[in-house]
């Protein structure tokens, strides 16, 4: 299907889940978080559901889970994580454009999804014309610090910051608030779930080489090419040794919309 600007993941879908590494810990805390969100407000519609790194995990625990997601093979990798059948319904489809009449769901969730749609909040609309009020829209996003931010602005700054992000910059939490206050849902920040990591900066440049991250998809290789070798030689001097661990947890913040 035409996927309107927004970026679908085709080609990530066999390393999807092997790239975006979260620690058991994390996953089982994340899926406590949000859970308790969720119980109430059924059923929960996951936009750019993916391979389900959210989404199947909350099914497991109960939650009664609708998905949408433009990528056919992401939505393939998530039915083959669930022993080859249908968890729960799967729809390939926009989060600009949901297929579904006002009202039918108790409460949805996004995940590292906005910032791949242009018009992210088109998708913001159609949530909350989806979600019944008083429903809860719980959405991740980013933040602005540390090595990994450093070198992520470095990057943006000889690529071009709009060719790393297409939709909202995540990292903007107030920007998403705003949005949200517009169409009458308050904010509230969920306690932090910390993360552990074990990348490295050696692996981190070679996936990005190896084009793993979505970003990379509509950079011209030779400019890529030039920006990764840059950056590394800044890295380097910046934080020393490519083969430590940077960043060894990293806070993954939600935040909770309330419908009124
Ligand atoms: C980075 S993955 C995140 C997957 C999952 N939410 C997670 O946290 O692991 C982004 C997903 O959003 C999907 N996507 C991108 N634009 C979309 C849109 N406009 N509507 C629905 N899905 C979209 C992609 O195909 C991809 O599967």
């Amino acid at each position: 299907m035409s996927s309107g600007g927004s970026i679908p993941f085709d080609r990530a879908a066999e390393v999807y889940d092997e790239t975006r590494r979260s620690t058991a810990e994390a996953s089982a805390a994340t899926t406590d978080l949000l859970g308790r969100e969720l119980e109430a407000r059924q059923p929960c519609l996951e936009i750019g559901v993916g391979t389900g790194l959210i989404g199947l995990p909350l099914h497991r625990a109960g939650i009664r889970m609708i998905g949408v997601d433009l990528s056919a093979p992401m939505l393939g990798k998530l039915v083959e994580k669930a022993d080859g059948h249908l968890p729960f319904a799967l729809i390939i489809g926009d989060a600009t454009r949901l297929p579904f009449t006002d009202d039918v769901f108790g409460s949805a969730l996004a995940r590292h999804v906005l910032h791949l749609i242009p018009h992210w909040r088109h998708a913001l609309t159609e949530l909350v014309r989806v979600v019944r009020s008083p429903g809860v829209l719980l959405i991740n996003i980013g933040f602005n610090e540390g090595p990994w931010q450093e070198i992520g602005d470095h990057l943006d700054a000889r690529i071009g910051e709009t060719a790393r992000r297409v939709g909202l910059d995540s990292s903007r939490g107030a920007e998403l608030d705003d949005a949200l206050a517009a169409l009458g849902a308050g904010a509230r920040e969920l306690p932090t779930v910390w993360e552990e990591s074990e990348l490295t900066m050696e692996r981190y440049f070679a996936e990005v080489e190896a084009g793993v991250y979505s970003w990379t998809w509509n950079v011209r290789p030779d400019l890529l090419a030039d920006a990764v070798v840059e950056t590394k030689a800044w890295a380097a001097d910046r934080f020393g040794g490519f083969n430590q661990v940077l960043e060894p947890r990293s806070p993954s913040v939600w935040r909770a919309y309330d419908l009124p």
